[in-house]
């Protein structure tokens, strides 16, 4: 395919991308890495975890609440995989989708972290506006190659603009919406696929039991350079 070609065949997929924004606050992006990509990148991660733990190499991170196990439940820095941040920024469609989210101006990209960990915590229903109001978009890659749906990240759709009154939990530290009984919440994606959320998508997971598998995301977090 000639290069004008790709470049319209990116801004048009770019424009329906953004539509699911507008109308879920979240998107999945198909088909985007290879599984090569991800078992390198769920491996170099892994191997920072324990380097983190050991206070080798330097990160902001959270342990997850499990007994006599140190593991980590969001690692906000010194945490990423190299290969992953390549694929990321050498991703065209994504860059495309990126300027067009920010209307062209410059956006930076911070790497973070998360895990669901086997009898950890849950990620309770949220809006990262809870966290952070500002304009912002999440690249979310799932990395475990098996990945149990029950257990996952899901998503409902949400409209973009939709605020929901939240709670802070002072036991875990994290926000939970407080209505969310119309809500009805799914795993959308696969591994190889990429998915985008806003501030106001509205996403959860369970708690995993103990003899589950642990399951890896990789986020990063876009947000415009002020
Ligand atoms: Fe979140």
């Amino acid at each position: 395919m000639c290069k004008e070609m790709e470049k319209k065949r990116h801004e048009d997929l770019a424009e329906i991308h953004l539509g699911n924004l507008r109308k879920e606050s979240h998107t999945i992006i198909s088909n985007q890495l290879s599984k090569t990509v991800l078992i390198d990148s769920e491996k170099e991660i892994l191997a920072k975890e324990q380097c983190i733990i050991k206070k080798t190499l330097n990160g902001a991170y959270r342990l997850d609440k499990i007994p006599n196990k140190k593991i980590i439940y969001h690692a906000y820095s010194g945490c990423y995989s190299e290969t992953l941040t390549k694929a990321i920024k050498d991703n065209r469609l994504m860059s495309t989708i990126l300027a067009q989210y920010f209307d062209g101006s410059i956006y930076y990209l911070s790497a973070e972290v998360f895990w669901i960990n086997q009898g950890g915590m849950a990620i309770p229903p949220h809006q990262d506006r809870s966290y952070s109001s500002e304009k912002q978009l999440s690249i979310i890659v799932p990395l475990s190659l098996n990945i149990n749906s029950k257990y996952a990240m899901s998503y409902s759709g949400v409209e973009e603009g939709t605020t929901l009154d939240h709670n802070l939990s002072i036991s875990n530290m994290v926000y939970y919406a407080k209505s969310i009984q119309q809500y009805v919440f799914s795993v959308n994606y696969k591994p190889t696929d990429i998915i985008l959320h806003t501030q106001y998508s509205m996403h959860k997971s369970r708690s995993m039991p103990r003899d589950g598998k642990r399951i890896t995301y990789a986020r990063y977090l876009a947000k415009r350079n002020n």
